[in-house]
């Protein structure tokens, strides 16, 4: 178990669910969600689709879970869905797009985004059935292995508009949406709006202890929960968790300009050190993703080492790094933090 007093910046889902949050938790009025009889899950879901803008949503236990019910619900097996380059649904969920949908992944563009012209040419054509057909795009905003850039609004909006064009459904990976939402001044739901489906995660930036949520049309949302329950994720008296995320979203939503200031910190002590690769314009939320400098240590080597010195990053590859900043990490920690990790990699 890692020390408590560790600073620990391995990810934004390390947070612990705060008194308040936990008080909100055990007051939560509960019923079966099977029978669609848990209030506080009905509310929440009633607040997610207001919030992003469509017409229904639905609770899911992880955003891994939603994300393969999106890919389900959204393509057949055989399709082909175009991706950005190192995507969760690509890189960190066990294959599962393969083995749960059915669908092979091609990703396109650099650093998390691309343009409509990228959208073109990975479009297969529709002449031959050789082709395995292109039915689905998807985006994710802010993008995790790409340092949690948002993808510019104006970019999103074209890149549907021609998906929808071309016959391709649209899906918005948004388990940081929040942070998209905070760090680019625009509301969750114009940023949902270009999409047919969207997913959202409380487990993250919001400091819940789990579940995501789906939004789209009746019908989407209605496949979806068929396909939640072949998942097994379709739960019982639910609002414990969905009580944690009403919380979330009321109190821990605005704050995360806090976080995205500590990254920016944190960014800035070590883009100062020659073995560290990092564009400073690259953090512009809550997570910072460096390359260790040919003759620097390796990724694990450092890792190591900060832990060592009670700071816990994670090896994002041989010779990456990843660091999250979070609602259980103080402006004080994020200093000390880069502090160490500084001396370290002097
Ligand atoms: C962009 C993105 N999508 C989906 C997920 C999956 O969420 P979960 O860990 O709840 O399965 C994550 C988790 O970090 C993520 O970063």
């Amino acid at each position: 178990m890692n020390s408590p007093s560790a600073i620990d910046l391995r990810s934004d889902t390390v947070t612990r669910p705060t008194p308040e949050m936990r008080a909100a938790m055990a007051a939560a009025e509960v019923g079966d969600d099977q029978y669609g009889e848990d209030p506080t899950t009905n509310l929440l879901q009633a607040r997610i689709a207001g919030l992003l803008g469509k017409p229904a949503a639905i609770w899911l236990p992880s955003g891994t879970m939603a994300n393969q019910v999106a890919l389900c619900v959204l393509t057949r097996p055989g399709d082909e869905v175009l991706v950005s380059r190192e995507c969760h649904a690509g890189w960190h969920e066990s294959g599962g797009s393969a083995a749960n949908a059915g669908v092979q992944l091609v990703e396109i563009g650099a650093r998390g985004v691309f343009s409509t012209e990228e959208v073109e040419a990975a479009i297969k054509p529709r002449s031959l059935p050789v082709f395995p057909p292109t039915t689905l795009l998807e985006i994710e905003n802010t993008h995790n292995r790409s340092g949690g850039i948002v993808f510019p609004q104006d970019a999103v909006k074209r890149i549907c508009a021609l998906a929808r064009e071309r016959g391709l459904a649209t899906f918005l990976d948004g388990a940081r949406l929040w942070n998209a939402s905070v760090a680019s001044g625009l509301s969750e739901g114009e940023l949902a709006a270009p999409f047919d489906m969207v997913a959202v995660a409380f487990s993250k930036g919001l400091g819940a202890p789990g579940g995501s949520a789906l939004a789209g049309s009746h019908e989407l949302i209605a496949a979806a929960t068929r396909k939640r329950r072949m998942f097994g994720g379709a739960m019982r008296q639910n609002g414990i968790f969905a009580a944690a995320a009403l919380y979330g979203l009321e109190h821990h939503r605005a704050r995360l300009a806090e976080d995205h200031r500590n990254a920016k910190h944190l960014a800035e002590m070590l883009a100062g050190c020659p073995a560290v690769k990092l564009d400073r314009n690259s953090v512009q939320t809550n997570i910072i993703v460096f390359h260790l400098a040919p003759g620097a240590v390796d990724a694990a080597t450092l890792v190591a080492q900060a832990k060592a010195r009670g700071v816990l990053v994670g090896a994002f590859g041989p010779r990456i790094v990843r660091a999250v900043t979070h609602l259980d990490v103080t402006a004080a920690q994020v200093e000390q933090a880069g502090a160490v990790l500084r001396e370290l990699l002097r």
